[in-house]
């Protein structure tokens, strides 16, 4: 019987393991959420030791499943991008909290870099903008603040959460894939590029801190016996968006994936020519194979996922996620009411992390239904927002396939479909993160002679959605957001 493979699929609220089989069928899954750290306004902080503890768990589970760890050919390993790690080279337990994506703690040292005139040069390198999202600005903003990393010396690693999670695995490699370290804003994206000692020195970042850059198809060592009961080989490795992109096989040039999870990340593969965005897009390694490296042209935005439980947890809108759905159809449209979510400022295309969320049109007419709904919409008008950054950018999207948790809702969906006026495709397994990963790990343990042949095999059906919305009601919908937004902006 062929062997099944292991995905370790990290996120920015929760952990997940999941079983498949070589040709991509879900087997099972376990999941845990971890705690969220909001120390003050703008910071958001993890606990790597408690994302281990769960990584290890939910691995666990997933392993006895498929009856030991001899059953596995490989572990991929897929994760919430740019967050940073800080930890003991020796016992491998962090030295601090861990920084997350969210993070908005060094605007100022960025809106400084950017004053000075370096955004240009950073651009031209990483593909990336100056902004508090990346992780670059904040390791240099742990090693000024954070006297224990001082003191630790030579004992100090930094890495993203796969590095992480691939140390602790393995009992000390110390690694991260092409694809997490093109979203540090430390690395020269172009060609062979790796760490650039000028990004660097820029961001206050020692490059003997950081791990080695390899392949996202390439065996980085096998777990620790003493783990699972043997040495499983880790070989598939990619920051969740781009396994998303994978996942979703878009492989070829123009074909365009949007994941709604935390964030919503819309993906466009470019193939092995780097693009530059005169957008405010972003250019990101999409997935390195051997030596040869493909690339993808990103528009991130920072709240999507996050906007329905935001509601529920901290706004008490909603009693739970589903429950947006059934809201968002009680009412004809609307009623007036938008609502911009720029609860940790606004990503692409506007980088504006001093920007603040808003629901306005409000009336005594308005009820709950309508800002659910007007949560529900937004997701289409940022979609739309960075649609037109995209095609200022020479890259028009044919249709968007979509994935995501937040993808199952059928409302949203069409929505989408109705506001950007395109097909919207949906596969009958919206976890395209892991899948994306599997085919990595499966390709990396040569069950497939390439990523574009497993991609090809293990990608499942998918459901369409087409536009039925008039372009008025469109238009009319698209300036409603366009004035909401421009209040939030001014
Ligand atoms: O860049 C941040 C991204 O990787 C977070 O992904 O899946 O937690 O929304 P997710």
């Amino acid at each position: 019987m062929t062997k099944k493979i292991i995905v370790i699929d990290e996120g920015t609220t929760s952990t997940r393991t999941m079983l498949f089989s070589a040709d991509g069928t879900p087997l099972g899954s376990a999941q845990r959420e971890f705690k969220q750290y909001y120390p003050a306004a703008g910071l958001v902080e993890h606990d790597a030791a408690e994302i281990w503890t769960a990584t290890l768990a939910c691995t666990r589970a997933m392993i006895d499943k498929a009856g030991g760890a001899d059953k596995i050919a490989a572990i991929g390993i897929t994760n919430q991008r740019e967050t940073v790690v800080f930890w003991d080279r020796v016992t491998g337990e962090p030295l601090a909290r861990a920084i997350v994506w969210q993070d908005r703690r060094t605007a100022a040292d960025c809106a400084a870099l950017k004053d000075a005139g370096h955004e240009a040069i950073v651009q031209e390198k990483s593909g990336l903008l100056l902004d508090p999202y990346f992780s670059g600005s904040k390791i240099g903003w742990a090693l000024k603040n954070w006297p224990q990393l001082r003191e630790a010396g030579d004992r100090l690693a930094v890495g993203t959460i796969e590095s992480y999670l691939v140390f602790r695995l393995t009992g000390g490699a110390h690694v991260s894939d092409a694809t997490n370290a093109s979203r540090t804003q430390l690395m020269d994206i172009n060609g062979a590029g790796g760490w650039d000692a000028e990004l660097c020195e820029l961001l206050g970042v020692p490059i003997a801190l950081l791990p080695e850059i390899v392949g996202c198809t390439e065996p980085v060592g096998t777990t620790d016996p003493a783990l699972f009961g043997g040495a499983i080989p880790i070989c598939g490795m990619a920051g969740d968006q781009q396994a998303a992109t994978i996942g979703q096989a878009c492989l070829s040039p123009g074909q365009t994936k949007a994941t709604f999870g935390t964030g919503a990340f819309i993906l466009s593969a470019s193939g092995t020519t780097r693009p530059h965005s005169a957008n405010r897009l972003l250019a990101t390694i999409l997935v390195q194979e051997g030596d040869t490296r493909s690339y993808a042209l990103e528009g991130s935005v920072f709240v999507a996922g996050s906007l329905i439980k935001w509601l529920r947890d901290g706004f008490g809108l909603l009693a739970n996620a589903g429950e947006s759905e059934g809201l968002a159809r009680s009412v004809a449209d609307n009623g007036g009411v938008y609502l911009v979510p720029a609860l940790t400022g606004l990503g692409a295309p506007h980088w504006r992390p001093d920007a603040l969320a808003a629901i306005s049109g409000l009336s005594f007419a308005s009820g709950k239904a309508h800002v659910a709904r007007a949560a529900l919409e937004a997701q289409a008008y940022q979609a739309h927002d960075l649609k037109s950054a995209f095609a200022a950018d020479g890259v028009d999207w044919a249709d968007l396939r979509i994935d995501g948790g937040m993808a199952a809702n059928d409302w949203m969906a069409q929505d989408l479909a109705d506001i950007l006026n395109l097909t919207v495709e949906r596969p009958e397994f919206v976890e395209s993160t892991a899948l994306g990963a599997a085919m990595l790990a499966a390709t990396g343990a040569g069950l497939y002679p390439d990523l574009a042949s497993a991609a090809k095999a293990m990608r499942g059906r998918a459901t369409r959605f087409t536009p039925a919305l008039g372009a008025q009601k469109r238009k009319t919908r698209l300036a409603g957001w366009q004035s909401a937004l421009a209040k939030v902006l001014s």
